[in-house]
């Protein structure tokens, strides 16, 4: 089965609880949570303040996705915010293998990313130590973005690997998926799409009518 995880970060901030809790209301399970520092990225977005507020109120699976230099000193915060999974950028910290430990020891689901210009070999030593593999299809950094073709063969050469090592870990994109363009991926066996701008908008009534759409074609799989 595969899931829609929504990218608060085009969420309409003004008007939150608005825009969360139609995805509650549509079965959404997944929220993913993009924490940008200005350094690894050239954006900022928000932490595990906001994180832990939004807790208090919303049961999602919290899809954590760090972008952030030295992932490794922040851990506890998001642990302490209420995070179920988190995401670490193979380049943002000199350990990754013992970043996925750490994230491991407090209970969450530890997860790699890798950017489009990342090779998968990244991969070779860290299987062990992986819940989630996170596949950028845009560079990091902003919403909004295209969908980066190239990455087609590294999702389809990933999906073999963790059949191979463990079918366990969940196989995730991220970056330009939209209604427009998802059906040309359901059969790459993805677990979980995640989508910004497409899903989140002012308009409620649109993005109830964009959440009917991905609810109609994710049943497909
Ligand atoms: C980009 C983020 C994405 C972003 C996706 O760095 O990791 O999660 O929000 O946005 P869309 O779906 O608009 O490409
Ligand atoms: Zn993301």
């Amino acid at each position: 089965m595969s899931f829609l995880s929504p990218s608060l970060l085009s969420a309409n901030f003004y008007n939150l609880s608005e825009q969360l809790d139609i995805l509650v209301e549509n079965d959404v399970k997944y929220l993913h949570l993009d924490v940008m520092d200005g350094n690894f990225v050239p954006n900022i977005s928000f932490g595990p303040g906001i994180i832990k507020s939004l807790r208090k109120k919303y049961d999602f699976i919290f899809d954590t996705h760090l972008m952030i230099v030295n992932p490794e000193n922040y851990i506890e915060n998001f642990k302490d915010a209420g995070c179920d999974i988190v995401t670490i950028h193979y380049e943002a910290t000199k350990h990754p293998l013992r970043v996925l430990q750490q994230i491991r020891q407090m209970g969450m689901k530890a997860g790699i990313s890798l950017n489009p210009g990342t090779p998968v070999e990244v991969l070779d030593y860290l299987w062990d130590e992986l819940d989630l593999i996170l596949i950028m299809t845009v560079n990091p950094g902003f919403g909004g973005q295209s969908f980066i073709e190239s990455q087609l063969k590294k999702i389809k050469r990933i999906r073999e690997l963790i059949n191979k090592n463990n079918p366990e870990i969940l196989l995730e994109i991220d970056g330009g998926v939209k209604t427009t363009n998802i059906e040309s991926l359901l059969d790459l066996d993805i677990d979980l799409f995640v989508s910004g701008s497409d899903v989140f908008n002012e308009d409620i009534y649109l993005m109830q009518a964009k959440l009917d759409k991905y609810k109609e074609i994710l049943r497909r799989i």
